[in-house]
């Protein structure tokens, strides 16, 4: 949701910038812009993508080792050249970037035109740059102490970075809602929202908290208070990534890369947390809070997008194994809808980006009700990591790809092993079954290697419906949230229309689209339900709708019915979705190739959602 970078040092700031607003691309990119400093305020912006703004760039005029840029996903006002961050103040004294919402801006813009104050966009981030100066001029203050007046009579979410030309030697950063990083180099710094663009040049890092700002000066002094004015310290902690694994390394899109990712990605988020030989699990943040887990009368999911299919099959997983009621919830409905939450209940708020403003939203109001709230996110420090009781790092290494791929696997096989822990203080699963269950976990990444082996033939199937206009997608038990991820994939990529249903769920409302024209996805790899599921397939079969069928390999029955079959390696039914997953999303990345798309940075859509 937007992406800021800013740099001051010694360095030439332009390619700086423009390397990290490419690294930050997957927050946004309807427009893009610079501000740079160099006796004047150069600004460059254009509507489009980071590549669009290099091209629109004069290098007569880059030259400056102070800086700020920005890559947008519109909120308020259109994708426009206008509308494009950086924002300048009235006077021209200030440029201004920003990620997030400004929800009083109306009332604000009405002060400030009273007070003669002109706007040339449609944003509420110019209305934030003009209050600034506004109070600057009427307290008669320091600019830094003018941003935390400022930003203490606005409500909504922010992170921002401040340029000021009569001030060469100063950033002003700060935040509230919006993720916000601070690299710390050899007397230079580095501002980012998330690590990306800083990760070349330095590990070391300070992650601004929740409403402080930060004064970043050219001497390699920074200041960080909060809004209140109350000075802070904050440990400089070093990034655990390397450049390479936020490099595409010799794929085509960072997408393909991350599904070809998760035999390793799942390895990763097992590696030391389970023993199948010796028959144990250990997860640090749920053996810290094991009683209250063990005595909780209620599981509460929530997430958002691919977090939130996740969570549905955690639901499967804790009910089926652990027996205790689980609810999964949209954070965005969850947060507004006066849910029932008590100090029994034990909230797992997933979330890739550990960002997501909804789910944010949920386990704070989860929080004020007194549950323990348990966070699984992959990004190490996020918000949402900070804010939960206890939790459990995914360990996906960072995704880049804005539909989410490898995070989805991770998320699974940790519910997984939270469902089993659960399991086994509760005693409700016997120790040899445990044993059988973390064997086989421990066999996915090799049968997931495997089932990517398959590659070839589902590029061929996506030629055939790659101009498809509809696809259902149908599963039951645990493979009904993969066809609900696997529409997802398919529509958040390649703009065709797709459903997930549950496959019985069929005959009630979808039946009534299948013709000829409708390709439908099975997951038919149940062992438990199988015979119900290829009478479902018949169902489709006698409707004339082109069956292509994800099964067990050496299956029949179902191989006789469809158009296409997808044979992937057995495994226990509890971690199907592990496997069946990989297919659909190759599918969609390579049927959204076929059309055309730019399967990274789908329209319209952005890796982290930090507004409502
Ligand atoms: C956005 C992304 C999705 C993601 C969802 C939740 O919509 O495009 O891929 O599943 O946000 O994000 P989170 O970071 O909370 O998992």
């Amino acid at each position: 949701m937007c992406g800021i970078v800013g740099y001051i040092g010694k360095k030439e700031a332009f390619p700086i910038l423009i390397k990290g607003l490419k690294r930050l691309e997957y927050r946004g990119y309807d427009s893009a812009g610079v501000a740079l400093l160099n006796g004047n305020m150069t600004v460059f912006k254009k509507a489009g993508k980071v590549s669009d703004l290099e091209k629109i760039v004069d290098p007569a005029h880059t030259g400056a080792n102070i800086g700020i840029g920005h890559t947008r996903w519109a909120t308020h006002g259109e994708p426009n050249d206008r509308n494009a961050h950086p924002h300048l103040s009235q006077s021209g004294d200030l440029a201004i970037i920003h990620n997030g919402i400004i929800e009083n801006y109306s009332s604000i813009k009405e002060e400030l035109t009273k007070r003669g104050y002109t706007f040339h966009s449609d944003t509420d981030t110019e209305i934030l740059v003009n209050l600034i100066e506004e109070v600057q001029k009427k307290e008669k203050t320091s600019l830094d102490n003018a941003v935390r007046i400022a930003l203490n009579e606005v409500v909504g979410a922010y992170a921002i970075v401040v340029l000021n030309k009569n001030n060469p030697d100063q950033l002003i950063a700060a935040r509230k809602g919006s993720p916000m990083v601070i690299g710390i180099g050899d007397d230079e710094f580095y501002i980012a929202s998330d690590a990306s663009p800083i990760i070349e040049y330095t590990q070391n890092v300070v992650y601004l908290e929740e409403q402080e700002y930060a004064v970043i000066n050219r001497d390699g002094t920074y200041i960080i208070r909060t809004l209140g004015n109350v000075e802070k310290s904050h440990e400089i902690k070093k990034l655990e990534f390397s450049l390479e694994m936020i490099e595409k390394g010799g794929f085509e899109h960072f997408m393909l890369k991350e599904i070809y990712e998760q035999p390793k990605a799942i390895e990763d988020s097992l590696r030391g947390r389970m023993n199948a030989a010796q028959g144990w699990i250990k997860l640090g943040g749920l053996n810290e809070y094991i009683n209250r887990i063990n005595k909780a009368e209620r599981f509460i999911i929530t997430a958002c997008g691919t977090s939130w299919h996740s969570g549905l099959i955690g639901e499967y997983l804790i009910e089926d194994l652990a027996r205790v009621p689980v609810e999964v919830e949209y954070a965005s409905e969850f947060r507004y809808r006066n849910p029932i939450i008590s100090e029994s209940d034990v909230v797992i708020a997933i979330s890739q980006s550990g960002e997501t403003a909804d789910t944010l939203a949920a386990i704070s109001l989860a929080k004020d009700n007194r549950a323990l709230i348990y966070g699984l996110c992959n990004v190490i420090g996020s918000s949402i990591a900070r804010m939960s009781h206890a939790g459990s790092y995914t360990h996906a290494g960072p995704e880049i790809g804005v539909a989410s791929t490898k995070a989805f696997s991770t998320q699974i096989s940790l519910i997984t092993l939270i469902a089993l822990q659960i399991a086994m203080v509760k005693g409700t699963i016997p120790t040899s079954k445990l044993r059988e269950i973390l064997y086989e976990l421990e066999n996915i990444p090799k049968k997931i290697e495997e089932t990517l082996l398959l590659d070839a033939q589902i590029k061929e199937i996506a030629a055939i419906y790659k101009d498809a206009t509809n696809f259902l997608y149908l599963g039951r038990g645990y493979n009904f949230p993969v066809a609900l991820e696997g529409a997802l994939k398919l529509k958040e990529i390649s703009y065709i229309h797709a459903e997930g249903y549950p496959a019985a769920e069929m005959k009630h409302g979808p039946i009534a689209l299948i013709d000829e024209n409708m390709p439908v996805v099975f997951l038919a790899t149940n062992k438990s339900a199988y015979e119900k599921i290829v009478s479902n397939v018949q169902e489709v079969k006698a409707r004339k709708g082109k069956i292509i069928a994800v099964v067990h390999k050496g299956d029949t029955q179902i191989r006789a019915l469809a158009d296409h079959i997808i044979e992937v390696p057995e495994t226990e039914e509890i971690l199907s979705p592990l496997i069946t997953i990989v297919p659909l999303q190759l599918l969609a990345y390579h049927i959204a190739i076929m059309r055309g798309c730019n399967v990274d940075q789908p329209r319209n859509l952005a890796k982290s959602v930090t507004v409502e």
